[in-house]
């Protein structure tokens, strides 16, 4: 086991340069703009509570303190993606780690790595909800048992198809609270708008066997209609159903299954230009 205090670091926020400010009121003025009737309400209240917003990138200890009172949940900042084992230990206990540095002005639309916009502006909100908090401590701890049962694959592609880049059905029609989805402007369109990815309904089993890419918009997203059935479905021991997964071939990203349904629909049904694009800003 990795030592966690090995892997965090210091915000220090004071050190942050007008251009790297910069750059975040540019990504949060797109971002609020493309979001408006996009993203799901509990996100769009967690950035209100969070009192993110435009003036510049944020202070970890002042959101830390807000989302500490709402759900007990901090950040911590870290250097760059943390091995898996650190990773979900820190979410078993309530931490999120975020990467400090903002991408550079000529990357706005595509980066391979996490940085500091993805992880506060696009993951933190979804903690200031009390089920999609629990959710994520719950997955941590999921977490560390999928590596001692050596089924991490299974366990990462869950994270991918909900966490990352989850649709939500609502009264209203379809919502965003992916992550990865809320932090870029491409696939915040993309994946409401196109009428190329399927838009499956979310099924446990399923999910863990759908592969997935990492350099291109989603070919498949799974669509919850509330977290608390999300929560419901991960609930049960993962051990039997790793064994009984492992026993059935892997789904490629973008196949559709004898028997299977669309869940929902484009809301508008135009094209959004080529597929090969911007996946994890
Ligand atoms: N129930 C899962 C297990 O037994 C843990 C888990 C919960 C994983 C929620 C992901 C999300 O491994
Ligand atoms: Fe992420």
């Amino acid at each position: 086991m990795s030592e966690i205090e090995d892997y965090l670091v210091e915000q220090n926020w004071a050190d942050y340069r007008e251009d790297e400010h910069a750059v975040w009121r540019l990504l949060f003025e797109r971002q609020q703009r493309l979001l408006k009737g996009r993203a799901c309400s509990e996100y769009l209240d967690g950035l209100q509570g969070l009192g993110v917003a435009a003036g510049g990138i944020p202070d970890f200890r002042r959101l830390s303190d807000i989302l500490d009172q709402a759900t007990g949940w901090r950040i911590v900042a870290v250097p760059g993606l943390v091995p898996d084992d650190v990773f979900f230990a820190l979410l078993a206990r309530r931490r999120f780690p975020s990467t400090c540095f903002i991408r550079h002005r000529d990357q706005l639309d595509y980066l391979q790595e996490p940085d500091v916009f993805h992880d506060i502006y696009g993951h933190v909100p979804m903690l200031m909800n009390p089920v999609f908090a629990d959710y994520m401590q719950a997955y941590g701890e999921g977490g560390l048992k999928a590596l001692r049962l050596g089924h991490l694959q299974e366990l990462a592609r869950l994270y991918w198809y909900t966490v990352e880049f989850g649709l939500l059905a609502t009264g209203e029609g379809l919502r965003i609270y992916g992550s990865g989805i809320l932090s870029s402007a491409g696939e915040s369109v993309y994946c409401l708008d196109d009428t190329r990815p399927h838009r499956l309904p979310f099924d446990l089993r399923r999910v863990m066997r759908t592969e997935y890419h990492i350099d291109r918009y989603q070919e498949t997203y799974f669509v919850i209609h509330n977290f608390a059935e999300l929560f419901a479905a991960t609930r049960p021991d993962f051990a039997p159903i790793y064994r009984e997964i492992a026993a059935l071939s892997e789904i490629t990203a973008d196949a559709m299954l004898p028997g299977e349904r669309e869940d929902a629909e484009p809301r508008i049904g135009k094209k959004e230009g080529p597929h090969l694009s911007a996946a994890r800003v």
